[in-house]
């Protein structure tokens, strides 16, 4: 196996080959005078199982992943897997109104030209992923959050919606603490608002667990509605730290006791490693 590392997942990437105890190359992007993305994986040949990783956020990462995938084959690959761990254009995965595209179908067919399996982290629908017709595996990184917390007193584990309950009973039973979901109601892009919370948080250490912060909307709000019922302290731990503009800037500077996400994307707060989890998934295949 050889661990090939396009430019949004150096540090993972490099940390996912540490735990296979395999090479590792980070492929040399650049961009050309225009603009376009030029990309070179240095090796005079990869007669080897490849891992590529990459996201395919923001758009031009997702070019990165194409050309790279291009240029292992033409390396002689015997296999390509690609570990996307943040797998940009998934929340676009039906058509809300008439004339939009499948923009998740799109993004996975073309992916899967140059592929032979993919594994990603907390993807936003798992079913995205049946479009490969590859095989795949969506990890979940409940686990590493669970770890990174287990010595930080939390009382209960909240999910900001029940889409995501299913995760925080995930980490809520690794920490053997209570768990719960917010009911929350989307009025925008922006705004959300949530439902008072049914347990009692007076005093309460409270870890709300999301798949991803975007805007912060969601997390801002469930923070003051738990604040509001007398938790304690409000921490957060999300799988993608999508943070646009100065969303993280924000959270650090609103009543949430702590930011974190996992290492899906690399950012100051990204100290959760799912690099363990990709590993030894890679290993069991
Ligand atoms: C929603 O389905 C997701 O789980 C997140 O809660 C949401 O995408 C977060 O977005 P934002 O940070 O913009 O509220």
């Amino acid at each position: 196996m050889i661990v090939v590392a396009g430019s949004s997942s150096t540090d993972l990437a490099q940390e996912i080959a540490e735990n296979l105890q395999c090479d590792f190359i980070k492929a040399d992007t650049q961009k050309f005078p225009d603009g376009e993305c030029y990309s070179r994986v240095n090796a005079l040949t990869l007669n080897d199982d490849v891992i590529i990783v990459q996201n395919t956020y923001p758009d031009e990462n997702l070019i990165e992943m194409l050309l790279i995938e291009d240029a292992v084959r033409g390396l002689g690959a015997k296999s390509v897997t690609l570990v996307i761990p943040y797998f940009g254009y998934a929340r676009q995965d039906k058509i809300f109104k008439l004339g939009e595209p499948e923009s998740a179908k799109v993004i996975s067919k073309c992916l899967a030209m140059g592929c032979d399996r993919v594994v990603t982290i907390d993807i936003h629908k798992e079913d995205t992923l049946k479009h490969f017709g590859l095989p795949y595996k969506d990890l979940k990184a409940a686990e590493a959050i669970a770890e990174y917390f287990r010595d930080k007193n939390i009382d209960i584990v909240f999910a900001p919606d029940i889409g995501a309950k299913a995760r925080a009973r995930s980490v809520g039973e690794r920490l053997g603490v209570p768990y719960d979901y917010l009911e929350k109601i989307r009025i925008s892009g922006t705004d959300v608002r949530i439902k008072p919370v049914n347990l009692d948080c007076t005093g309460k250490n409270i870890l709300i667990v999301d798949d991803m912060i975007s805007t912060g909307g969601t997390i801002v709000t469930a923070t003051r509605q738990l604040k509001e019922a007398g938790a304690k302290s409000v921490m957060v731990a999300c799988t993608h730290g999508i943070f646009v503009n100065n969303t993280l800037d924000r959270l650090e500077g609103s009543n949430l006791d702590a930011v974190l996400s996992a290492n899906t994307i690399a950012s100051k707060v990204s100290k959760i490693s799912v690099a363990k989890i990709i590993a030894r998934s890679l290993k069991e295949w």
